[in-house]
């Protein structure tokens, strides 16, 4: 372990929240919901469990978990959703260096955003677009361990194409509603929405019917062989197991148009929560399940690469530490 893997070590779940806080004021919109997303997606707190845990396998079979959800598996690749993700060499090299020469006495979030604004300066940009992915970074190395972080190659993983767009381009297709042709605006039952589910992929949309849950909408995707890319999508890119909010499977982030799926239903809040994904009561939060979630409207997600039932069990543990 490194000092700076020691300094990492005092934080607890609770910690990082509390930084993430403190540095959302400091991210740019297009980042806002991709960097929640992410630590949703790779809870502090279950990773301890694993570590700590004298026989990790039997855990990750009682929690049911499936997928790649160890981060050092994926240190160049769980963030390309994120707008920040094309900074991924220089934030990668930064806070590489920022850890060698580590000696700061300064929180957590000061050290973040100190990295980010260097990063900024030597890529010519808004310090409000690096400071998301360096916060990745550093939770990334907690996870994965500095050496694991230092061996990955730190490549940037998406098209120049895509890499081009601005931030502005991508909040405006975000925005983005089908236009549902002359006279649309009568129609009810027959409106048709785009769900995109890799913004970096032109590929990655599929179209579904007006108040059809994400799911059931991605399994008329045919357009590619789901299962080899991911054994979990057995049907459409989105993996599914129940349809019926028992199993966790289908657990999606919203990067863009979360306020036109449906409500969160009692169902919905109380089986998030027991799968440990999200514990909020916002009707309309980033995470949803979507086998539950209905679209109104054109929505970009995310599909995490990982899924398991672990919200009781962390509980326990906090309860009963
Ligand atoms: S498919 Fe099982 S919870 Fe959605």
């Amino acid at each position: 372990m490194t000092p700076f893997d020691n300094f990492l070590a005092k934080h607890d779940e609770e910690a990082w929240s509390a930084t993430l806080t403190t540095l959302l004021r400091s991210i740019h919109e297009v980042d806002q919901n991709a960097t929640q997303i992410w630590f949703a997606f790779y809870p502090l707190a279950l990773f301890q469990a694993l570590q700590q845990s004298p026989d990790p396998e039997t855990l990750r079979q009682q929690l049911l978990m499936q997928g790649a959800y160890y981060l050092k598996d994926q240190i160049d690749s769980s963030h390309t959703f994120l707008y920040g993700h094309r900074y991924w060499p220089e934030v990668k090299k930064a806070v590489e260096q920022h850890a060698r020469e580590f000696g700061s006495a300064a929180p957590l979030a000061d050290q973040i955003l100190t990295v980010a604004e260097q990063v900024a300066r030597q890529v010519k940009t808004d310090k409000s677009l690096t400071v998301g992915i360096t916060a990745v970074a550093f939770m990334t190395i907690q996870q994965a361990g500095f050496e694991a972080f230092e061996n990955a190659a730190g490549k940037m993983l998406i098209d120049a194409g895509h890499a081009r767009k601005s931030p502005e381009q991508v909040l405006r297709e975000r925005a983005k509603d089908d236009s549902q042709g002359l006279l649309g605006f009568l129609r009810t039952v027959n409106k048709k929405w785009t769900v995109t589910f890799d913004e970096n992929d032109d590929r990655a949309t599929y179209r579904m019917n007006h108040v059809q849950d994400l799911a059931w909408g991605a399994a008329d995707d045919r357009s590619r062989n789901w299962r080899e890319i991911d054994p979990r999508r057995v049907e459409g890119p989105i993996p599914v197991e129940c349809r019926s909010a028992s199993c966790g499977t289908c657990w999606v982030g919203v990067l863009g148009g979360a306020e036109k799926l449906s409500d969160v239903a009692a169902r919905e809040g109380k089986k998030i929560k027991e799968f440990g994904y999200i514990d909020t009561t916002e009707p309309k939060p980033l995470i949803r399940l979507a086998c539950q979630a209905q679209t109104h409207g054109a929505v970009s997600i995310v599909i995490p690469p990982w899924n398991g039932v672990f919200g009781k069990y962390l509980k326990g543990l906090k309860n009963n530490p």
